[in-house]
């Protein structure tokens, strides 16, 4: 079954509450909470007390996606803030402390994920798969919503597919970056059952029926 997150990055913060009530109502599966530290990614965006904010007023599934370095210092504080999810960059910590931080989420009885930016071949990954709940494949640079999907990530995604078939059927497969209703068929055609979308949702007023038309996008020749 595919899954839809849509990233609040691209949500208007002023009116989140309404927001998320909304992606909510039309079925997301999961909400994605893009934490930045402006230093593993050039750019700032929202830390601990907004995850609190948002678990008060939902009880939609959170999926927090840390982009900051060292993050084995911080995920129990995500997870005390009412992550559902933790997912951080496997390039941001040495692999130690890597371990350590899937260790203290899973201390924590929530789920953990390891995230790869595009330059980051799928198989660092695979000595962690077993331990996984999830592995978020970016499909842009992270730091910025609105950018172009990059088509040469599908390889990855297919070969990350294919090893957690074999290690850990469990673990899931997200992909994160330029997932509108063009490029759905093409990251589900190669494994991927997690799509989080920002500006594809959010842009859009109805947001429920750019949800639908992503999740069901059949491929099209011209694109
Ligand atoms: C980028 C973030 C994404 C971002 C995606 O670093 O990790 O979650 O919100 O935005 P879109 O869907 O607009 O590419
Ligand atoms: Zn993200």
């Amino acid at each position: 079954m595919i899954k839809m997150a849509p990233s609040i990055l691209s949500a208007d913060f002023c009116d989140l509450g309404k927001d998320v009530d909304e992606v909510r109502a039309a079925g997301a599966e999961y909400l994605h909470v893009d934490v930045m530290d402006g230093v593993f990614v050039p750019n700032i965006s929202i830390g601990v007390p907004v995850v609190k904010s948002v678990r008060k007023h939902t009880d939609m599934f959170l999926d927090v996606h840390l982009m900051i370095t060292k993050p084995h210092r911080y995920v129990e504080r995500f997870c005390e803030a009412g992550a559902d999810l933790v997912d951080f960059h496997v390039e941001a910590d040495e692999p130690q402390d890597v371990l350590s931080a899937i260790r203290l989420v899973k201390q924590c009885g929530k789920k953990v994920g390891l995230a790869l930016k595009p330059k980051t071949p799928a198989e660092v990954v695979f000595p962690y798969l077993h331990l996984l709940d999830l592995v978020l494949v970016m499909t842009v640079e992270p730091g910025f919503g609105g950018q172009k999907f990059m088509a040469d990530m599908l390889p990855k995604i297919r070969t990350l597919r294919a090893r957690i078939d074999q290690i850990n059927p469990d673990c899931e497969l997200e992909v994160d970056g330029g997932i509108d209703v063009h490029t759905s068929p093409l990251v589900r055609e190669a494994g991927a059952n997690v799509l989080v979308a920002g500006s594809a949702v959010f842009r859009e007023a109805d947001r429920a029926a750019a949800i639908r038309a992503i999740r069901a996008a059949k491929s099209t020749e011209s694109r």
